[in-house]
Order: C-alpha cells, then structure tokens, then sequence
C-alpha cells in the first residue's frame, strides 16, 4: 500500500511517499529556515506564504523522486494539528484538493502520533527493531516536551509534558541568547562540542512529577551569560563580548542539564508503567547527547529515528496514516469535513 504524507504544520513544507508504513519511496522537505532565521524565530505569516508557493513543486517533486504516477498511490495523508493555524491550513486544503481530485481516501493525522511513527521507517543504521508494547514514548520538540504511554497501536496516555516551555523552543531560545544562530538545538550541540568542561545549571525535577518545567534552566543560563560577560568586561576591558570558550561552557552545561532532566524523566516513567522500550521522536531525538545517555542510561531497548527524520517531515505522517489505515478499511473518496486542530493533544481522552 502506498500512501503519500503531507506536512505542513510548521515551517517545512514536506511530501513523502511510503509503502507499507516502512519503506520511503520519496521525502522531499523544502526548509524555510533562511526565510525565518533573521527574525530568531517562526513567523506564522510568512510560513503559510511559503507553504502556499512551495507546496504544489514539492508534491510533484515527492511523485517523480517516487518514481510513480499519482494513479498509484492507495491514499492520501495529511497533519491537521497540532501546529501553526495558517500552515495547518494550506496542507489540509492542498490536501482535500488532492484526494477529490483524485478520488483518493485522506487519512487525518495528528503531527505527534507521526513523530512516534517515524521510528518505524527503514533506517539503514537499523533493520531489526523488535517493538513490544507498552513502549514509553518522549516527544521532544520545538512545540513539545510530552512523555506518553503507548498500550498498543493508535492507544496512547499522556503521562507528563511541559509546564512552560517545550525542550527545542529552550534550546532556541537559549542559542539566540548566546548569539547563536536559528535552529538553536543543532547549534548548541555544536558549540558545545567544542568545550571539554560545562558550567554546572540547574536541573527542575519537579518532585516525583513526570512534567517538565524548562524556564528556570532558561533564566539562570540567561543569569550565567551576563556574569561571565561582566567577568570578562572587568578582566579584559572588552565590553559586552562572551570569549568563545566560556560560550561553549555554557551551551555544554545548558545542554548537559536539559538532557539529563528527559532521561532521567523517561526512565522513570518507564519504570513506573512497566514499559518494554523506550521511543524517542521529535527534532530534539536528533541531539546526539540525548540519543547517548538515553542508551547509555537505559535498561530498556531505545528506539530512535534516523537525525533526518527525528525533524518534520511527510514520512513519518505517511507511517502514521498506514497503521491507522490498517485498522479501517481505506476505501471511498474524501469527506470535506476535515478541519485544522492547531491544539490537538496526543493520549488525552478525547482529543488523539
Ligand atoms: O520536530 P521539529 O522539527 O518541529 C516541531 O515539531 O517543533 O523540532 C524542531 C526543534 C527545534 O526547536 C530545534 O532547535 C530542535 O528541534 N532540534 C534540536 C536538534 N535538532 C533540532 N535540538 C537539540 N539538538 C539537536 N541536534
Ligand atoms: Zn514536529
């Protein structure tokens, strides 16, 4: 079965097509990341404009990479939340366009539920994964921080998530405060790979919580910045100049924490709910300390998505769609009912 997957709920705009859940025949993602880095961040307006010019070039491009005409695939896909309102709505409208045109199925999907599946796509680093549920899943993302309890294909409980800010929105804030550039989690780890020593920052644990709180880790890094500025003013005479070696300290030590705070938090959620496995998905999985200390840490197996696909992407909706699809009978054409849910959970009743 060959399903196209549409993405559109952030600032890439990605088409895929994969078969049977696993095998990615094509996974075209155009970044705007160059249209938004001058502003440190999204700007709403601007992604669903350039969803808007990119969409139908990329749809053509994920067909012909695929190698197959549009009268091939079995059914379309697409993410209707949660996500940025105005990004949401071009793919969902391209998409509803598609499948009546078409006269394919289109398969809702909720964007977390595709990051959890992108763990099923083939990786050449890993052919053999054995999932056995109860798998414990941590969705880190720019938008994110959700621990979730996965029973069971399409069954999920929401067991923690993050009281302020989501991991990948503190590691970009972070960075544009060290005056690094957007993106700020690939940056960070960069930076920090330069430091064989870290400043020591605190960690939120919450009590026995299984929730996240990174604002505080965000303020005493801020804290930290501005005393090892001053230090360096009163030793140098330099004004308002981080040398880059304290730079790379603290991004070691903003790191170093934030991470430290997901496994540890991941671990006991397993360990609580008896898990069989760990999974790991969202930008964030990409960070090279996580996907080590998660395996270094756990007794359990842990699953991870290759880096490319731990970042938002059309394969892992398509993923999402087959073995949702797998359950119903994919058949008849399009409803047009299909709406946007910018604040769609995942594993809370009533709203996966
Ligand atoms: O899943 P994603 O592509 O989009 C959302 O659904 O939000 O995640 C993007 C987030 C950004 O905040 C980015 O800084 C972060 O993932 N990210 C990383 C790394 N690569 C991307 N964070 C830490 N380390 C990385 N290597
Ligand atoms: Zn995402």
């Amino acid at each position: 079965m060959k399903i196209l997957g549409i993405e559109t709920s952030c600032d890439e705009t990605a088409i895929a097509v994969v078969e049977n859940g696993h095998h990615v025949l094509s996974n075209v993602v155009s970044s705007q990341v160059d249209l938004h880095a001058k502003y440190g961040g999204i700007v709403p307006e601007v992604a669903s404009r350039q969803h808007l010019l990119s969409i139908i070039p990329i749809f053509r491009e994920a067909l012909s990479t695929a190698g197959i005409a549009h009268d091939r695939l079995d059914a379309l896909s697409v993410t209707t939340g949660p996500g940025l309102a105005g990004s949401l709505l071009v793919g969902v409208n391209f998409a509803k366009g598609a499948a009546l045109g078409l006269g394919l199925p289109l398969l809702e999907i909720n964007h977390l539920e595709g990051h959890i599946y992108a763990n099923w796509l083939d990786d050449q680093q890993d052919q053999t994964r054995n999932f056995v549920f109860p798998i414990l899943c941590l969705i880190a993302s720019g938008g994110h921080t959700d621990l979730i309890l996965m029973k069971e294909h399409g069954d999920y409980t929401l067991l923690g998530k993050t009281l302020d800010d989501a991991a990948g929105e503190a590691f970009d804030k972070v960075a544009r405060l060290l005056g690094l550039a957007f993106p700020g989690g690939p940056e960070i780890q960069r930076i920090a790979a330069t430091s064989n020593e870290s400043e020591l920052l605190p960690r939120a644990w919450l009590g026995d919580s299984l929730d996240f709180s990174f604002s505080g880790l965000k303020t005493a890094t801020l804290n930290k910045i501005k005393q090892q500025t001053i230090g360096n003013q009163e030793t140098t005479g330099q004004e308002n100049v981080l040398p880059g070696e304290r730079m790379a300290r603290i991004a070691a030590g903003f790191q170093e924490s934030i991470i430290d705070v997901l496994v540890s938090k991941s671990l006991k959620a397993a360990q609580l709910h008896r898990a069989r496995g760990i999974l790991l998905g969202g930008g964030v999985a990409a960070n090279s300390l996580l996907r080590s200390e998660m395996n270094r840490r756990s007794p359990l197996p842990i699953f991870v998505p290759a880096p490319a696909l731990c970042t938002d992407n059309g394969a892992m909706i398509a993923a999402a769609a087959y073995y949702q699809g797998r359950h119903k009978i994919i058949s008849g054409t399009t409803s047009l009912a299909q709406d946007i849910i910018p604040h769609l959970r995942l594993g809370v009743p009533g709203k996966v």
